[in-house]
């Protein structure tokens, strides 16, 4: 890969040893990948924050970055273990905790900003189209490519922190036009609820798995555009789609000629049916990915003149930005359950407090049993509040 003199530098060493590691990465990501070379980013957003995912190992190695190597771009990070200021009223062990600060910490010192949340785009980061970033977080980077029409490639954790400092990323991939095309057509069939967008995605991600769906037949709503991203990067590793007549470009873009792929409203009932695998939930998670402002008002408008009743534990997982935008709402949401910030039922441990998790979720689905060891409650919001009013 071809690099510039000032690369060259930060390779030998001369921005310090942490600088070093980071470009060290880059160019074996970018040999392995075939990219030519570097290009400059935006903004970045990192994955890797909670304790529960990345571990000792993980933090000895922020501890190290962290000492001398700071980012050049502005960068965000996503979710962590838990709300850094009600841990202890989600039951979140003390040893954990305190790991958990210090990941924070270390990522405070780096130079990025510390809100948690897996929706930067709502929350301060959002790029403009066509700018080139590098993004972590599979829900968050495909709505950026898709939805915003950035460039992003699938990054990891790692690989994005070390384009933050660098402040370059190796270009292949959806950096490049001939892979942001689509290379298979969805005829969607399917409701029009945050639910349906989110089991189709489930659907989708898994009949085309990495490919760049074009979706015909439905007119998602940002929210339904969020939900429906997260779904099918999780069931598949789809980082790029386009929504006819929704989409940036979709218009311009030639689909003649590509396999179409079908998928009506009894698929996505029994995608639903296959997502739950539990009965009586003892804790009821929405917030995957994290709501935004318009979704906590519309919760708090079917809560609202409600009584709580029963001892079903309630989550709505946000971010701190959303929260403070809508205190009326949080208060009536606050009566039937906790709004947390900077945390999700992924990467918190709530195995240690619960065992069958309801959501409206299909990413949350696919992911409960295997990182969480819950049963799993697939369903509508409304369907999943009725159960606690
Ligand atoms: Fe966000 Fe956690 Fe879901 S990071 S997309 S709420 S799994």
């Amino acid at each position: 890969m071809f690099l510039t003199r000032e690369e060259e530098a930060i390779l030998r060493g001369e921005a310090g040893p942490g600088a070093k590691r980071c470009m060290e990465l880059l160019v074996a990501i970018g040999t392995v990948y075939d990219a030519e070379r570097l290009v400059p980013i935006s903004s970045a957003h990192l994955s890797g924050v909670s304790y529960k995912t990345i571990g000792d190992g993980g933090l000895s190695f922020l501890l190290e970055i962290a000492e001398d190597a700071r980012v050049r771009v502005g960068t965000t990070l996503n979710p962590a273990g838990m709300d850094r200021r009600r841990w202890r009223e989600m039951g979140v062990p003390e040893a954990f905790a305190q790991k958990q600060l210090e990941i924070i910490d270390c990522y405070g010192r780096i130079g990025v900003e510390t809100g948690c949340t897996c929706t930067p785009y709502l929350a301060g980061n959002l790029p403009t189209r066509g700018d080139t970033v590098a993004w972590a977080e599979s829900s968050a980077l495909s709505f950026v490519n898709s939805v915003v029409g950035a460039r992003t490639n699938r990054e990891g954790g790692p690989g994005a922190l070390a384009a933050a400092i660098v402040g370059k990323t190796p270009c292949y991939g959806l950096h490049l036009d001939e892979n942001r095309r689509p290379t298979v057509v969805i005829e969607a069939d399917v409701g029009d609820s945050l639910l349906d967008h989110s089991l189709l995605g489930h659907v989708i991600g898994k009949r085309v798995s990495n490919a760049v769906p074009y979706i015909r037949g439905v007119k998602p709503s940002p929210d339904d555009l969020k939900i429906l991203a997260a779904a099918m990067a999780a069931s598949g590793s789809v980082a790029m789609f386009h929504v006819e007549g929704v989409t940036p470009g979709a218009g311009e873009l030639e689909v003649k000629g590509l396999e179409k792929v079908q998928v009506d409203r009894r698929e996505i009932a029994t995608a639903k049916e296959s997502l739950s695998t539990g009965k009586d939930p003892d804790l009821i998670a929405l917030g995957c990915p994290h709501l935004s402002e318009a979704e906590m008002k519309e919760l708090a408008s079917l809560l609202k003149g409600k009584r709580k009743k029963g001892d079903v534990e309630v989550w709505f997982c946000t971010s701190g930005y959303a929260k403070g935008r809508c205190p009326k709402e949080v208060g009536v949401l606050e009566k039937f359950g906790k709004v947390l910030c900077d945390t999700c039922m992924i990467v918190s441990p709530i195995e240690t407090s619960f065992s069958c998790t309801a959501t409206n979720s299909a990413k949350a689905c696919t992911y409960l049993p295997t990182l969480c060891s819950q049963k799993v409650v697939c369903d509508s919001a409304e369907r999943l509040l009725e159960l606690i009013t």
